[in-house]
């Protein structure tokens, strides 16, 4: 199967977190072209793409998290547990392909993981929508305080002067 591209009416009312779903579900479509092309530099594009993958989805989660509590979203309990699973069923995912590319079940992966995880991007985020967009305001404010974390650059960008 191919997941469908990111369109306009998958959008959950906030620009950060549609840039975020559409680069999450263009690493998804790199995978599954990954897993589909079986030749000797797969298992090093399959595994730096499942990293990427990884990276960015608990980039992503941590801001949606941030934002779903500055507006007070009622459901962000449920959801951030739905996060959890996902970066769980990642992990696993990544840890069996790296350790034994030919064992790992990717029927059961794209079935499950893949297709949980693009369903949650596109069906259940819309869930925050209304409140997003009714406290623009304060999901700005957390936006902005999740870009500008002490811990934002990983310690890649500032060297300590002495
Ligand atoms: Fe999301
Ligand atoms: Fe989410």
């Amino acid at each position: 199967m191919r997941f469908e591209d990111w369109r306009p009416d998958f959008s959950v009312g906030v620009h950060s977190l549609d840039t975020d779903h559409k680069l999450l579900i263009s690493l998804m479509r790199q995978l599954e072209g990954a897993f589909a092309v079986d030749d000797e530099q797969q298992y090093v594009t399959v595994l730096s793409i499942l990293n990427a993958l990884l990276d960015y989805t608990d980039y992503h989660f941590t801001r949606e998290e941030s934002m779903m509590a500055a507006v007070r979203f009622p459901g962000l309990v449920a959801h951030r547990a739905a996060h959890h699973a996902i970066i769980g069923n990642l992990l696993k995912v990544r840890d069996s392909f790296e350790s034994d590319p030919a064992g790992t079940d990717r029927a059961m992966f794209q079935k499950f993981l893949i297709e949980a995880f693009h369903h949650h991007l596109v069906e259940i985020d819309k869930e925050y929508e209304p409140y997003m967009v009714a406290r623009r305001d304060l999901a700005i404010i957390a936006n902005e305080e999740f870009v500008n974390r002490d811990d934002d650059d990983g310690g890649l960008l500032f060297v300590d002067a002495d």
